[in-house]
């Protein structure tokens, strides 16, 4: 599972540094297709549950599950969430990153990425050996309101191995001290999806891109963690 995080994480890096205003996300998706072949990986995305695409690309109100298209063109100001999952012998490696589009962002947006990566780190202090999966939901959801912004619900974080998506789910909410303990060995994916105004959320008619109720801008950052005596070991870095 560390070499699929690798090439996840070498697929993140070269598409991040593809993104610029005018590109479109169809463009990422290409490639993306084309680095995760070269890396000697397959795509965990495309036809799961017929997904058509090796990335999700999540534009501003976008949550997650945004489709590439050669329709939309990125601009300068607009953040786009990136999305990517492999499998290399059969284990699979999911991580995700929000980027900002040109130099400048808003302020307000800026703080919303920082905030949501704050979050995923502070889950992560928290995968040791005997903790409950209530204390990685709570680390993230407590930063996140302290910050003023909100979780999203609908969406969760997962287990991780030889399936995309394993038990136990990983909402970015809950309580401490609640629900399945750590054991080692396991691996989660954990996933803080972060909106700027309130939590509700909607799927458009393509049946796949989740968007802020409200129209307000959402983050969403990831990485595969493993359960170590040593404690949490972040497959995806
Ligand atoms: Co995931």
């Amino acid at each position: 599972m560390r070499r699929s995080g690798r090439i996840v994480r070498q697929v993140l890096d070269y598409v991040g540094g593809l993104i610029a205003p005018g590109v479109t996300t169809m463009g990422l998706e290409r490639a993306a297709e084309r680095k995760i072949r070269d890396l000697g990986a397959k795509p965990a995305f495309k036809g799961y549950y017929d997904y058509p695409c090796v990335l999700c690309t999540s534009v501003n109100e976008e949550i997650v599950h945004g489709i590439p298209s050669d329709k939309r063109v990125l601009k300068a100001g607009d953040i786009v969430s990136v999305d990517c999952g492999v499998v290399l012998d059969g284990y699979y490696g999911d991580a995700a990153v929000t980027f900002p589009v040109g130099d400048s962002i808003a302020e307000e947006v800026r703080k919303l990425l920082d905030v949501t990566k704050a979050a995923l780190y502070k889950a992560i202090q928290q995968v040791r050996i005997g903790n409950a999966v209530g204390d990685v939901s709570a680390a993230v959801q407590e930063h996140v309101e302290a910050n003023g912004f909100s979780v999203v619900r609908e969406f969760v974080g997962h287990g991780i191995g030889t399936k995309l998506h394993e038990e136990p789910q990983v909402p970015n909410f809950g309580t401490r001290g609640h629900g399945a303990r750590l054991r080692e060995g396991m691996v989660l994916a954990i996933e803080p999806m972060v909106n700027s105004g309130q939590p509700g959320t909607r799927v458009l008619e393509d049946k796949w891109t989740a968007v802020t109720a409200d129209g307000s801008a959402s983050a969403h950052f990831e990485h595969c963690v493993a359960v170590t005596k040593e404690g949490p070991m972040i497959l995806t870095e």
